[in-house]
């Protein structure tokens, strides 16, 4: 069912200049059937079109990315939405700050303007609906009245379907260097960050604690594309559900100290990692949020099992 879509009214922050949401990943796969049943099985809804997949989520309006074939696992591109009159601002700083500007790549021509970042990871800025959310999302823990049974049958458990994609998580071979090129080029603001080992990132008009995530490695690569569920039980219905599907691996459940979000991650055949997410911080438009330089130990995570021994590996880099 798609949503009935009312205007809303994107929350924006007055004179600055940023890019308002994380609009669009395209990830590129040896085996489309295989990204069909993990992803199909982890709750997105993946409409073919073509050669490729549009990746949505049920009942929602926006196009969370795009899967195609290649011949090895690798994120492509990312798309960044931006107000639609901000678009001659971001060409003219693009020019300032020395950015070459590219061609589209073939198959995904737009108006946008595309470029590589640090770490020759090509990026798009483009105008777009504001997809980040304007408010913190719902989190909901439900107790069922004395005398009735909270839990439905195992037979009877729902389907879990994320409500929207909240963040991706990529690698990158210098964080402090790409913390100053998001803050530069995108208008980003640091959120918090561990030493030169990670860093997450905010949109100034309204965003979840982060859409970005920066985490060292030799070079680029996906690590987690995050997905918004409202529940604790959502999250764990959804690892049980692919657990029955043979997507055992994974990390969970658990509690981040940084975004305060509570997690399962499965892990994708590539290496990759879908996260089922809820309830994580959020930084309304008028609130200038204090970065703060936590130590790994410290901010990691609250709790939850050990994670695995390659949870930070990047499998993308080693081909
Ligand atoms: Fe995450």
């Amino acid at each position: 069912m798609t949503q009935i879509r009312g205007f809303v009214r994107p929350t924006r922050r007055p004179g600055e200049l940023g890019i308002h949401s994380l609009d669009s990943f395209n990830l590129v796969v040896p085996d489309m059937e295989a990204a069909k049943a993990f992803y199909g099985e982890f709750g997105l809804d993946l409409q073919a079109r073509g050669n490729h997949f549009n990746v949505h989520t049920q009942g929602h309006w926006h196009r969370w990315g795009t899967i195609t074939e290649g011949s090895r696992k690798r994120l492509s591109h990312l798309s960044f939405g931006i107000f639609e009159d901000d678009f001659d601002r971001f060409k003219d700083r693009l020019g300032h700050v020395g950015i070459q500007q590219l061609d589209a790549p073939k198959g995904f021509e737009s108006n946008g303007l595309w470029f590589h970042n640090p770490d020759g990871l090509l990026l798009e800025v483009r105008v777009a609906e504001k997809s980040s959310p304007n408010e913190k999302s719902t989190f909901a823990m439900t107790s069922a009245p004395p005398g009735s049974q909270g839990s439905p049958n195992r037979s009877q458990a729902p389907r879990t379907s994320p409500r929207r994609l909240a963040h991706i998580l990529i690698f990158t071979a210098d964080v402090p260097a790409s913390i100053s090129f998001y803050e530069r080029v995108l208008g980003l603001r640091l959120s918090d960050r561990s030493g030169d080992g990670i860093a997450f990132m905010h949109g100034i008009h309204g965003s979840d604690h982060h859409l970005i995530a920066l985490a060292k490695a030799q070079g680029p690569g996906l690590h987690h594309l995050s997905w918004d569920v409202g529940t604790i039980n959502d999250i764990g219905l959804g690892a049980m559900h692919m657990a029955d599907k043979g997507f055992t691996v994974g990390w969970g459940l658990g509690r981040h100290v940084l975004g305060s979000n509570y997690f399962h991650y499965v892990r994708d055949p590539w290496g990759s990692y879908a996260e089922y997410s809820a309830d994580i911080d959020y930084i309304p438009v008028n609130c200038d949020w204090r970065a703060e330089d936590h130590p790994p130990h410290d901010s990691f995570y609250l709790w939850g099992p050990v994670p695995p021994e390659d949870f930070a590996v990047n499998h993308e880099a080693a081909g």
